[in-house]
């Protein structure tokens, strides 16, 4: 079983976790632009990192393009966010029906660091506190938050180590 990581993030969270995920399952890494068709052909499933922005998962038009070689594909996918209680919408609003039952998907936490992020998504932050729902919740988009950490990998991996060994050792019948 040949598989590839693919990711797409904005300020770095989502590169993080894939270095780490690519680091432990000895897969090659790779940022969507970076893909060429020899991607597709070359493996049998695919984990697909994407951050999330307003709502919508950053990868979402990638995969729009990339259905059809990505549809009778394992794909394990991750998910970096902030606020996981969007959690389905996320999936229903960018993951093309196609493909939805062929993924695992996972959410890890993410990261917001003012000194980085763009004047404009500051100003998206901002707006969005004011409807926010709670004062925790209205703090971390005013100040940022860093939930990264390299223990939230380990399910994932696990996951995808037994899927890869299992495959390797199923015999044939
Ligand atoms: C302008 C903006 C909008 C965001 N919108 C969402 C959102 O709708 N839901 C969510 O859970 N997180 C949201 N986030 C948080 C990001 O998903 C989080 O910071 C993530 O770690 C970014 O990962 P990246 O650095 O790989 O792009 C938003 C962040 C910014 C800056």
């Amino acid at each position: 079983m040949k598989g590839i990581l693919i990711y797409r993030g904005k300020y770095g969270a989502t590169q993080q976790y894939a270095t780490w995920i690519g680091a432990e399952t000895k897969l090659s890494v790779k940022e969507i632009h970076e893909c060429g068709e020899d991607d597709f052909v070359n493996n049998d499933f695919f984990v697909i990192g994407t951050s999330v922005y307003m709502g919508m998962l950053g990868i979402k038009e990638w995969m729009k393009a990339n259905l059809d070689f990505l549809t009778g594909k394992k794909i394990f996918l991750f998910v970096v966010c902030g606020t996981p209680s969007g959690e389905g919408e996320y999936i229903r609003s960018s993951v093309p029906e196609r493909i939805r039952e062929q993924c695992t998907i996972w959410f890890l936490p993410g990261r917001l660091n003012y000194k980085k992020i763009s004047w404009m998504d500051k100003f998206v932050l901002r707006i969005g506190s004011i409807f926010a729902g709670n004062s925790k919740e209205k703090k971390r988009r005013l100040y940022g938050f860093d939930d990264v950490k390299r223990e939230n990998i380990s399910a994932i991996v696990k996951d995808i180590k037994e899927f890869t060994g299992k495959r390797e050792v199923a015999p044939v019948l």
